[in-house]
């Protein structure tokens, strides 16, 4: 990218701005003086899920579960799922073009696309390709991100980078899973778990409002600083086979016998998960809100991974945070994975439970393990 920044420095925005950015960098490099990098905020939310909707009632009728053993056991009643012929990416782009829409902005104002996602249209490539040319933002970065459920935060921090060294203004983060598609419909403790669906910010400059008038819209006083306050990733990858997908990769490649095994679908060991999300979650989340000098006591909303509604429940006691000021829809997505916490946000900001100036704790464990937490202020 450097190289044919350097060439055509208009098409690459933020190459020129990275280069005022060192500059400002050298310039305040005192000790304990904050770098003049900008702070990064989410403009706009947006979500997308597919119109079909499978209820615990019909799973019964397809293995041996009752919809009382989920909902007591999950807190899950229903999810969507994708119909024949709908692709992740049909799905991002959607939720991408409600986020935009939200933000002010258009395909034309991104710098950089996101996708956290581990059910991408094709092995190869990625994802994040397809919602580049269905949104027509051509030519700028796009990739994927596979860290499962912590897939949205991952991709929210690389995003918060990019905007806070200037090497990026606006950038699109998508949490996007088809994981129905991945699922053993014969194997009770996964298939009852998931479903489809997808979840998008866009990220910009803090100074941006939430509906700017464009990209060279003047900048606009906020009161209480809004921004992206503090963010941190885990990963222990001891855990890997807890949750895994174990053919289908180099590792293990395709074959007749690993689809007649089952062995290109999730594989889940559940309990192990659910122990460590507890403990991971509540220790990410107190980290991330003490690095932004904030507790609990600052917080307007928790949107968790919507997992288990007994690992939030878990989350909430020992965070001592009431679970009314969770966001919840579990009952009604089921584990979108990387999407849960963009859909659960994009909910909450359109039915006005989170405002502008609310902060707002995200936190997420997935395959990996992998985890982590943010902390935004609206
Ligand atoms: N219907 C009826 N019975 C079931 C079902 C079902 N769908 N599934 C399992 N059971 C049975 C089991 O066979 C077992 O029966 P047994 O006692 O006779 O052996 C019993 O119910 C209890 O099973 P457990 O696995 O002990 O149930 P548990 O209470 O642990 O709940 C669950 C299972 C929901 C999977 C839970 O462990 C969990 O939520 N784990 C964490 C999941 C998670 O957070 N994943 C990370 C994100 S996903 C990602 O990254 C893509």
């Amino acid at each position: 990218m450097t190289d044919r920044a350097a060439e055509n420095p208009a098409r690459y925005p933020g190459r020129a701005s990275a280069e005022l950015a060192a500059d400002r960098l050298v310039a305040s490099d005192q000790p304990g003086q904050r770098p003049a990098c900008p702070r990064s905020r989410i403009l706009g939310t947006g979500s997308y899920a597919p119109k079909r909707v499978v209820t615990n009632q019909d799973l019964e009728r397809l293995v041996d579960t009752t919809d009382e053993w989920i909902t007591t056991r999950t807190g899950i009643k229903r999810r969507h799922m994708a119909s024949d012929g709908e692709a992740s990416s049909d799905m991002a782009t959607a939720a991408a073009r409600q986020a935009l829409a939200a933000a002010g902005l258009t395909a034309a104002d991104l710098d950089l696309i996101i996708i956290g996602t581990i059910s991408p249209d094709h092995p190869m490539p990625g994802c994040a390709v397809h919602v580049q040319r269905k949104l027509g933002a051509h030519d700028i970065p796009a990739f994927d991100i596979a860290a499962a459920c912590a897939g949205f935060i991952y991709g929210l921090e690389i995003a918060d980078q990019f905007v806070a060294t200037c090497a990026a203004r606006c950038v699109l983060v998508v949490g996007v899973e088809l994981l129905s598609c991945k699922l053993n419909w014969k194997d009770r403790t996964t298939c009852v778990l998931f479903g489809d669906g997808a979840g998008a910010v866009v990220v910009g400059p803090a100074e941006w409002r939430l509906r700017p008038p464009g990209r060279n819209g003047p900048p606009v006083a906020i009161d209480r600083p809004a921004g992206i306050l503090s963010s941190m990733l885990f990963t222990d990858g001891s855990h890997a086979g807890a949750l895994h997908i174990p053919a289908g990769g180099s590792a293990e490649p395709p074959s007749l016998e690993a689809v007649r095994d089952e062995r290109l679908k999730v594989h889940m060991h559940g309990k192990d998960v659910f122990r460590t999300a507890v403990r991971n979650l509540v220790a990410s989340s107190a980290q991330t809100l003490k690095a932004a000098g904030l507790t609990t006591k600052d917080l307007d909303w928790i949107v968790a991974h919507q997992a288990n509604l007994r690992i939030i429940k878990g989350v909430a006691t020992r965070l001592r945070y009431p679970l009314e000021k969770f966001v919840i829809n579990i009952d009604r997505y089921g584990n979108t994975s990387s999407a849960s916490i963009p859909i659960a946000l994009d909910e909450a900001v359109r039915d006005g439970r989170i405002q502008p100036g609310h902060t707002v704790l995200m936190c997420a464990l997935g395959a990996g393990i992998s985890w982590g937490a943010a902390v935004a202020r609206m």
